[in-house]
């Protein structure tokens, strides 16, 4: 490694000395690849054994990733995979404080959660999914919905489009086609207002002095996610896979 290096390239670099190091090879997922702009042959497992015969693919857990549990649960997932999701913690202290029903307290929780452990477009999609399997309906459709109110103001409740919004993205900013259409769609449906709630109590300006612990949640977690009794990953539910690839994000297959 030297100076010169990006951030991409010292990873990958670190990479390849810790496979030379720990006896294993990481090839990373194309999705991970292509984020990077890569759209270059993956490496070969084949040609990256020949300069260390004793490594292997990774096909169990990560070395170096924090060990989980052999039957996960969500908390798990907050402690070992998320980092420290403090947004997400401090949008449920700002719904708990705004008398919001449990069931929305939880969707504030993991209104994010695709953010934090799987991938951020889209995001709102692939939380809900991940978590359509253990939650109500209503906190499914909710978290979906996040994604697309998000881009559209209410005065009904006070929620402008956010300030954040128009530096993050420009002035210009117009919403892609589907997110119009979904938008379309969802503003006459019945969960709408609680969708809504989300954007309302999504902390949009972090207050990094806020400091929320995950246990404030734990009965409202126990009351209204089903944790399913094998794990998260290990339940045989549509969506058992997703939670496993958070688990082993550099699964080789
Ligand atoms: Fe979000
Ligand atoms: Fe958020």
């Amino acid at each position: 490694m030297n100076a010169s290096m990006n951030l991409s390239q010292r990873a990958d670099a670190l990479e390849a000395k810790m496979a030379q190091e720990l006896d294993y090879i990481v090839i990373k997922s194309r999705l991970h690849s292509l984020a990077e702009g890569d759209m270059g042959a993956p490496p070969s497992a084949a040609a990256l054994m020949k300069a260390n015969p004793n490594a292997r693919v990774l096909m169990g857990d990560d070395p170096r990733l924090p060990a989980m549990p052999e039957k996960p649960t969500l908390v798990d997932f907050f402690k070992h995979r998320f980092g420290p999701s403090m947004h997400l913690l401090q949008s449920a202290r700002h719904a708990v404080t705004a008398g919001l029903p449990e069931k929305m307290v939880l969707a504030c929780l993991l209104h994010d959660i695709a953010v934090v452990g799987l991938v951020r477009g889209d995001h709102g999609y692939w939380g809900a999914q991940l978590v359509e399997p253990y939650v109500d309906e209503e906190v499914t459709w909710a978290i979906r919905a996040h994604q697309v109110l998000r881009f559209y103001a209410d005065e009904s409740v006070g929620y402008e489009y956010p300030k954040a919004y128009v530096a993050l993205f420009g002035e210009d900013y117009q919403p892609d086609p589907y997110v119009e259409q979904d938008y379309q769609r969802m503003r006459n449906h019945k969960w709408y207002m609680s969708g809504r709630q989300i954007t309302v109590h999504d902390i949009y300006s972090f207050d990094a002095n806020l400091h929320v612990e995950l246990e404030e949640f734990t009965d409202i977690i126990g009351r209204n996610f089903r944790q399913p009794a094998d794990g998260l990953g290990f339940d045989n539910s549509p969506v058992a896979h997703m939670w496993r690839a958070i688990i082993r994000p550099a699964k080789y297959l």
